[in-house]
């Protein structure tokens, strides 16, 4: 597997190349990442992984601090999968050039997770934008576990007729049905039942809703109910 750190480097490699399927991650490796490479590697052999944690997407430092990382581990999951070019590039090799494109920020950025996380999606926005702008890939894998990333990503991506194609890709859950994720690493085994609670409790409430119709859906009663799980915010 070919490590690419520098954009010199990166130019002479997309020279060789004509089509590029992209896979971003922030590294932490999981099943879920897994699955997006095997599903891109399906298409085409040309699958370009990046790891790049992102400081501008995080809204503590201490957030960004304890973000999972595990590096080794990462290069050892990727050359078992196959994957032939890893994108590792520094800081300054993101966010030290002028873009072409401008960021849009479509409003849906400031509802449900956006409310509590205000400069997060502006952040993913932004080195997504610089990752197309330098890898320019025909497609863009991504995950719909990261629902609200996936549709501002497709929604800015649309603005800036930009020819990368999205490919979203289906949630894999482990065996207590807790999407794979890399903050779950920083997780107990009692914060991952709690977590794996709250997910089987909204499946009943969402299938108790989809079953009676009720002419007006109280989700405040939903949230009692998370509450008694013992989900403190
Ligand atoms: O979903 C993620 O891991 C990140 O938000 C992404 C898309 C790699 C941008 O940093």
């Amino acid at each position: 597997m070919k490590i690419i750190r520098q954009n010199k480097d990166l130019k002479k490699f997309k020279n060789k190349i004509n089509s590029i399927s992209f896979v971003p991650t922030m590294g932490g490796l999981h099943k879920g990442h897994e699955s997006l490479i095997k599903e891109a590697l399906k298409k085409n052999r040309n699958v370009v992984v990046s790891i790049f944690v992102n400081p501008k997407q995080f809204n503590s430092k201490n957030d960004f601090d304890t973000y999972p990382r595990n590096f080794k581990k990462d290069v050892k999951i990727l050359k078992k999968l196959g994957v032939k070019y890893l994108y590792y590039p520094k800081y300054r090799d993101i966010f030290s050039f002028k873009t072409k494109n401008k960021i849009y920020l479509h409003t849906f950025a400031k509802k449900l997770c956006g409310k509590y996380r205000p400069e997060h999606f502006k952040g993913v926005l932004n080195v997504v934008n610089r990752f197309l702008e330098l890898l320019n890939p025909k497609y863009l894998y991504l995950g719909k576990k990261d629902f609200q990333q996936l549709i501002l990503i497709k929604k800015h991506i649309q603005k800036n007729k930009i020819k990368t194609l999205v490919i979203s890709c289906n949630t894999i859950r482990d065996q207590y049905s807790l999407p794979y994720s890399s903050r779950n690493f920083n997780l107990n085994k009692e914060e991952r039942k709690l977590a794996s609670k709250v997910f089987m409790l909204l499946k009943k409430e969402k299938n108790k809703i989809k079953r009676q119709k009720p002419k007006k859906i109280n989700l405040l009663n939903v949230k009692k109910k998370v509450f008694n799980i013992g989900i403190l915010i």
